[in-house]
């Protein structure tokens, strides 16, 4: 963990890894105004797990882009790990970005001309200081978490859909960071695949990783600590899983 952490100590426990209150965001085309966010409060605490549900074009995406600093929003406050970071500029969103949020996405979004092993790696690449071999190293740790470490010289157009998520899983994971944003994780998965990518959000959880996770299944977000459905641009209710 780097020492900029602001969440470390039982003293911080406290703190909510996320902050959001009254998050309101539209989009205006010539045509009509959408209004994908409508006022969104959410608290969710270091070592959570939530997953985030709910009907098509109910503002989920746009709830992951805007947690994870790649949209601004027009009214409310964030807070991330205990700061402010609604009024930061482009390139301090682009650090807090790269040292406190990893992404997972449907799609995948890894670099095809580059190897496992440098995908993984890449994140770290816009961290200063941190040599090319250390970048391997702590590359081919995370892909020993996903299970994935015989796999290193591939490029992802070799893998089958499942594995090609699981790299990406390990390219989140590879900078330590607070959080994990995932948006339809399992979305282009089979069933079986996306299963193993659940049991590996599972463990990450139980590792301590905070989580949030949107997805259309509900026989995925039933397996999350706590179920948040959207309606409409606006929380609906959070639902606590059984112990
Ligand atoms: N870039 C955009 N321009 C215009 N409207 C958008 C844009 N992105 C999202 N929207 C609209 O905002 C609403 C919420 O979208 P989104 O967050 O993608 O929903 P979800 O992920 O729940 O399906 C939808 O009505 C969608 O059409
Ligand atoms: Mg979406």
């Amino acid at each position: 963990m780097s020492a900029d952490k602001v969440n470390h100590g039982t003293a911080a426990e406290a703190v909510p890894v996320i902050e959001l209150r009254g998050i309101t965001k539209h989009f205006s085309t010539e045509e009509v105004d959408t209004y994908a966010l409508r006022g969104i409060d959410l608290n969710v605490r270091k070592g959570e797990f939530v997953a985030v549900t709910g009907p098509s074009g109910c503002g989920k995406s746009t709830l992951m882009a805007v947690l994870g600093l790649l949209t601004d929003f027009e009214e409310g406050r964030y807070r991330l790990a205990g700061r402010d970071v609604g009024e930061l500029n482009g390139d301090a969103r682009a650090v807090v970005r790269n040292q406190h949020i990893g992404f997972v996405f449907q799609s995948f979004n890894l670099v095809g001309d580059l190897t496992v092993l440098d995908n993984v790696a890449l994140p770290l690449k816009f961290r200063s200081g941190v040599k090319k071999a250390e970048r391997h190293r702590r590359a081919s740790e995370a892909l020993e978490r996903v299970g994935l470490a015989h796999r290193l010289k591939h490029v992802p157009h070799q893998l089958s859909g499942g594995q090609q998520q699981r790299v990406a899983i390990a390219r989140a994971l590879v900078g330590a960071p607070d959080l994990i944003l995932a948006d339809e994780p399992t979305g282009n998965l089979d069933s079986e695949n996306a299963a193993h990518v659940m049991q590996l959000f599972l463990e990450l959880h139980t590792a301590g990783t905070t989580l949030l996770m949107v997805t259309h299944e509900a026989s995925l977000a039933t397996q999350a600590q706590r179920m948040v459905r959207m309606l409409d641009g606006r929380i609906l209710d959070t639902v606590q899983a059984a112990a």
